[in-house]
């Protein structure tokens, strides 16, 4: 695997690539990576011949500056999963590369209302940085492929707004959610809970089947109301959010329909967990 810290060393390798006309896919992440995250990789083994990942824990999409300052950073582990799991290109840049001088955001004013709900409201300006990261990630890399996971729902949608405005070249893969054996949703800061967060933790997955399982026109309000008390009624748990929404817009169902997603936020002690599971 070849690793690059500088984005002229990087560009100059992939153009080589790309002369050759081999398909690039790309695999953005902040590192600490697990089997979430090694699943990308694997998808973009698959469809495309060379693999970049790419590690940068991005500041501006903190709203918080200990989740920055704790956020892991075991970068020779990680290094040694991407080999295992067929990565070919890690780029690992500097915050100075990335930013220069000054830690300046793009602003996801006229997105849409989808971007103001949920994580949107909850953490202020986090998508500002996730655009603007995720922005100059595809223009040093410039991917054919690029590759997500559904565990970060809305980003999701972000990214593919993003993609339609700036990027109508690059196609998006939406990637499963790896989880834990227990449903816990694999997130890089499971490793801060303790033993008894832990436990609790996988309450968020035991709500949302709840709902997944119980979702016709008959249950649906009842199946939430009960998963909302299965949250609430673990004292290691606080709810930010449970929301039942349209997929593509995110606004909350006043009654029921066929496709929707379901999608829960809780700080469980100095931790935020987030998952989802699509509906119908
Ligand atoms: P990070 O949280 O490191 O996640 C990198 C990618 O891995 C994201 O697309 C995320 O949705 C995916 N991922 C995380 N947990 C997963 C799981 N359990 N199953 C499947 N995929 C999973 O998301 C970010 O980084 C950043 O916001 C980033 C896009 C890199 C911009 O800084």
């Amino acid at each position: 695997m070849k690793l690059y810290q500088g984005i002229h060393s990087l560009q100059n390798y992939l153009k080589g690539k790309r002369a050759q006309n081999l398909q690039i896919g790309f695999v953005p992440t902040m590192g600490a990576l697990h089997n979430g995250h090694l699943s990308l990789v694997k998808f973009a083994h698959q469809k495309c011949d060379v693999v970049v990942c790419s590690i940068f824990v991005n500041p501006t999409q903190f709203n918080n500056e200990k989740d920055l300052e704790f956020y892991p950073r075991p970068i020779k582990n990680d290094i040694k999963l991407l080999v295992e799991a067929g990565c070919h290109v890690l780029f690992h840049p500097q915050t100075s590369e990335m930013y220069g001088s000054g830690l300046h955001k793009d602003s996801s004013a006229n997105y849409g209302s989808f971007i103001e709900v949920l994580e949107g409201a909850h953490r202020p300006g986090h998508f500002d940085g996730v655009i603007t990261i995720v922005k100059r990630l595809f223009e040093i890399v410039e991917p054919n492929e690029v590759f997500f996971g559904q565990k970060d729902y809305q980003q999701c949608l972000v990214v593919k707004k993003l993609i339609a405005r700036n990027f109508r070249n690059i196609s998006f893969n939406q990637c499963v959610i790896e989880r834990e054996p227990d449903g816990l949703a694999m997130s890089s800061r499971n490793v801060r809970l303790n033993i008894a967060e832990r436990e609790a933790a996988n309450t968020l997955y035991t709500a949302l089947m709840h709902i997944k399982n119980n979702w016709t026109r008959q249950n649906w309000l009842n199946a939430i109301s009960k998963a909302r008390a299965i949250i609430e009624n673990n004292p290691l748990l606080n709810l930010a959010y449970l929301s039942v929404a349209h997929p593509a817009t995110l606004q909350q169902l006043n009654a029921f329909e066929e496709k929707a997603v379901a999608l829960i936020a809780v700080n469980c002690g100095e931790i935020r967990l987030i998952d989802n599971v699509l509906l119908g």
